[in-house]
């Protein structure tokens, strides 16, 4: 049975790792905190070895984009130095590693989706730390695919689904902000492809199925769209209505500047692998079920 070692243990990516590898008869050993801390990254090396793993998935992050503002070293070292880490074990045991990253990376200025080929230029903390993780994976071993994804959301940790859920049971009207567009992405969803790439690549030595790919769901919004389709989908679970005032980013300062475009193109990961994520609005019906009892 092939084992695969994954970073984190209560996220969204790595329960839906857990979820889908149990179903598939995977075996799936996550770590992480208290047991691992990735701030400090010499914790990696005994648990790592002890798994005996056929490969290795990043997933694990330090994820709290404002608060890495003010915690930059903290969020260097988790996302930058700790893949690094990682990736250099990997090497030595001469297997894979996944990695996933963000649409973070980039700066936000382009016009239409980004192409892996795209300059990176992050313009906040949390995506210079993305990107530095990046560039270790890179340095350390060619047996890599780094993955990068966006706008996570599932049933599982924090997310923007969630967090409009929840301000959705006291209030009538929310501001949401409009002028920010991406592709949402389900985590169980991600966590599909991991394993298909994981599987292909324990298997097969061939260097076009390493490297960066683009990995989202399909179509793009807003925030205040994605809002909108989630107040839809709770209202027809039985859920009272809630208005979203759409309102320009500049209107809602956050400690982190965050990218205005950050659409990735999923083709590289289509045509090289023959995987393309579910559209956002079929994920996002998955997801409100697991989160609504329907009252009707
Ligand atoms: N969420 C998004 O919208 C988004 C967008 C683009 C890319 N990504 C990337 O996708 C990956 C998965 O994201 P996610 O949404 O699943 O993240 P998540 O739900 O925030 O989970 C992050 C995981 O990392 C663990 N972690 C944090 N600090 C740690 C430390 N010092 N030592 C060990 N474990 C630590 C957390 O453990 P605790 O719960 O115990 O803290 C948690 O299990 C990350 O690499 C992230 O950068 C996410």
């Amino acid at each position: 049975m092939m084992r695969i070692l994954v970073t984190g243990k209560e996220g969204q990516v790595d329960t839906s790792l857990q979820t889908l590898g149990d179903k598939l008869g995977l075996e799936i050993i996550r770590i992480g905190l208290p047991e691992i801390d990735l701030s400090q990254p010499e914790t990696l090396e005994a648990p790592v070895r002890d798994a005996r793993p056929d490969v290795i998935i990043s997933s694990a992050a330090y994820t709290t984009v404002d608060k890495a503002e003010t915690e930059a070293e903290l969020a260097q070292t988790i996302n930058g130095d700790a893949p690094g880490a990682l990736a250099r074990l990997a090497a030595e045991l001469d297997i894979p590693i996944l990695h996933l990253s963000t649409d973070y990376v980039f700066a936000g200025d382009k016009h239409g989706a980004y192409d892996e080929t795209d300059t990176p230029a992050p313009a906040s903390v949390y995506g210079k730390t993305k990107l530095s993780g990046e560039d270790q994976i890179r340095a350390a071993t060619d047996n890599h695919v780094i993955l990068r994804t966006a706008w996570v959301y599932s049933p599982y940790g924090n997310n923007f689904v969630k967090t409009m859920l929840r301000l959705g049971e006291t209030r009538d009207e929310l501001n949401v902000v409009a002028d920010q567009y991406g592709c949402p992405t389900y985590a169980p969803e991600i966590a599909r492809a991991l394993l298909a790439v994981a599987q292909q690549v324990v298997i097969d030595r061939d260097p076009t199925l390493r490297g960066t790919f683009h990995l989202t769901g399909q179509g793009e919004t807003n925030w205040a769209e994605f809002a909108e389709a989630i107040f839809a989908g709770a209202e027809s679970r039985g859920r009272k209505p809630v208005r979203i005032k759409p309102i320009p980013a500049s209107e809602y300062p956050t400690p982190a500047k965050r990218p205005a475009n950050s659409r990735l193109n999923g083709d590289k990961l289509d045509d090289t692998y023959g995987l393309r994520l579910d559209p956002w609005r079929e994920s996002l019906d998955d997801c409100l079920d697991q989160l609504i009892t329907a009252t009707r």
